[in-house]
């Protein structure tokens, strides 16, 4: 199974990097209180590992499913709304879980932008008192829309990365490490994602 991946970000490295980020969160909000919003499936291993290092306080933990690929990688363009916030949520005259809030969105890579764009335009609805964007890796060449990290784990280049919870076609969600596919698996990995062969995967030296 792991023939083909590449480590490219080990466990430890990543325990540094959300420590790192706990901290630059904590320093911005330690006299408030935080309600956190991941972005599922992918940043269920990084929200849970980055909840236990933040000391600020933390009124709530939300999630909101979106998806813009289905079972291809190729980017449909736009990214829906899966599993939504819960209703009381959803009222606009609700006080308690978005509107006057201090929101921070958990992501763990923006890759085209489109789907975190979705999510913090979605969640500006509401009337967050803040809304600020933490991802833990950002991808930005393959940037389709601008989106604003306030909370950046680390930049990748363009190559498809699995494990820490984000998947290849659904797979390699839970190693602990972060890996790329590596350049044997091109084929395949062109196929599946209907890419042109050549710009599929860009080998690291
Ligand atoms: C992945 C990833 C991000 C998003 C980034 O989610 O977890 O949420 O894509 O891509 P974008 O910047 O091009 O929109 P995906 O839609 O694959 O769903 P998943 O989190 O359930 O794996």
């Amino acid at each position: 199974m792991n023939k083909n991946l590449v480590n490219l970000i080990s466990q430890a490295e990543i325990v540094r990097i959300v420590r790192r980020l706990a901290v630059e969160i904590d320093r911005d909000y330690q006299d408030r209180s935080l309600v956190l919003v991941g972005i599922l499936k992918g940043s269920f291993i990084f929200l849970a590992d980055l909840v236990r290092e933040i000391e600020s306080p933390i009124a709530n933990i939300e999630f909101l499913r979106l998806s813009s690929y289905g079972s291809s990688t190729i980017s449909s363009g736009e990214a829906k709304i899966t599993m939504n916030l819960p209703p009381e949520a959803r009222r606009k005259a609700d006080l308690f879980e978005i509107a006057g809030k201090d929101i921070v969105v958990v992501e763990d890579i923006v890759d085209t932008g489109i789907t975190t764009d979705t999510a913090l335009r979605y969640l500006q609805n509401y009337q967050p008192a803040s809304l600020k964007l933490c991802a833990l890796l950002d991808k930005p060449a393959r940037r389709q829309v601008p989106v604003k990290i306030d909370y950046l784990g680390s930049t990748v280049e363009d190559l498809f990365i699995v494990g820490y919870g984000i998947d290849f076609d659904q797979q390699y969600r839970q190693l602990p490490d972060i890996y790329y596919l590596e350049e044997e698996n091109q084929d395949e990995i062109a196929e599946k994602a209907n890419y042109p062969i050549n710009q599929a995967i860009t080998a690291k030296d």
